[in-house]
């Protein structure tokens, strides 16, 4: 079967590294990308595929839209990442979280049901986070029965969007995954991110703020690592489960922080503790045994190594600093 299939949001940071594996690797495969370009996106982020995939610019809430793409490129697989992404944004625009981010969702999930019909056996991967579970203590971790549990409006959005495209199995008997990652690093993330802030930050010998007292833990996922997983989903999922994907690189905000400063040779004086983010979680912590077991998932890059690559790539591409 011919594989016509639509990326959205891979203007963005996991995106546009998912379009490059998936490009390289099944090079017989049609990518039909859909990305409003927001202030998150950057249309050079897929220079180097440029010529391999079709760039389309627009809203995945746009049904119209959405339905002529599907129809024009006969969809035929969808892998979903086009969201509003960024936490401390939810909490000062929250409105564009739900709408992006479940409205879109729905919109791409109802033109998939519309075109392909109940009960079809074409794959859409809804790729979502972590953050939908809560916050955890210094004990336990995530499994994909954890109660959804969010806590802020990005998460809620996406513990929404979650829940839409899960109904669209059990109602509609979609061929949906959903999987939920931890953070993710790499080349091509926006500046406001934690590592290419700090990074942007420390060149200019700025202050570094860090909420709180730093020590919130994220768990850390080499974005390639993640890039495997998805393409593991997408090709061998079992049809409407969801899959956690996490790498079980546990560190303190602090860490992060102080590994960046060292690296670039500054001083930890520049570090500055903030009045911490409205109902920041604590921590995050993926149990991605699920993945492991049924799909054969192993992350690859120890966070040693792939952090100091992570800081090396934006050294050598600045332009993605805000500097
Ligand atoms: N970055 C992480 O660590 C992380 C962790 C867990 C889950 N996720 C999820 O992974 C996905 C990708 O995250 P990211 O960090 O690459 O995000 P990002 O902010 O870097 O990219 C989002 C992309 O979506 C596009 N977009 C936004 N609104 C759109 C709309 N209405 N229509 C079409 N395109 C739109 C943007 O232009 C951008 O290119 C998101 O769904 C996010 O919730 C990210």
């Amino acid at each position: 079967m011919t594989r016509n299939i639509l990326i959205t949001g891979a203007a963005g940071f996991i995106g546009s590294n998912f379009a490059h594996y998936f490009s390289n690797k099944y090079p017989e495969y049609k990518l039909i990308i859909l990305d409003k370009l927001t202030y998150a996106g950057n249309i050079h982020n897929l220079d180097k595929i440029i010529d391999k995939i079709t760039f389309v610019q627009g809203d995945i809430c746009d049904f119209d839209l959405v339905m002529k793409i599907f129809k024009e490129y006969d969809i035929n697989g969808v892998i979903h990442f086009a969201a509003e992404s960024h936490v401390d944004n939810s909490i000062k625009t929250p409105f564009i979280f739900t709408q992006t981010n479940v409205m879109g969702t729905h919109t791409l999930l109802e033109v998939a049901k519309q075109v392909w019909g109940e009960g079809s056996e074409n794959k859409f991967v809804h790729i979502s986070t972590d953050e939908v579970y809560g916050t955890l203590g210094e004990e336990g971790y995530f499994t994909e029965t954890t109660r959804i549990n969010p806590n802020s409006p990005y998460s809620a959005s996406k513990a929404g969007s979650d829940l839409i495209a899960r109904a669209y199995f059990e109602t509609f008997k979609m061929n949906v995954n959903i999987t939920n990652c931890s953070n993710n690093y790499g080349p091509y993330q926006h500046h406001e991110k934690l590592i290419p802030h700090m990074i942007s930050l420390a060149l200019n010998n700025k202050k570094l703020p860090v909420y709180g007292d730093g020590r919130n833990i994220r768990d850390w996922l080499y974005v390639e690592d993640h890039c495997k997983a998805i393409d593991l989903v997408f090709h061998n999922g079992v049809k409407g489960e969801r899959y956690n994907i996490g790498g079980h690189n546990e560190k303190r905000n602090i860490e992060i922080v102080k590994l960046i400063l060292k690296r670039l040779g500054k001083s930890e004086d520049l570090i500055e503790y903030v009045t911490d983010r409205k109902g920041h979680d604590y921590r995050y912590a993926i149990d991605p045994t699920k993945i492991k077991e049924q799909l054969g998932w192993e992350p690859e890059t120890k966070f040693e190594d792939g952090i100091i690559k992570t800081i090396d790539w934006y050294m050598e591409n600045q332009e993605y600093l805000d500097i």
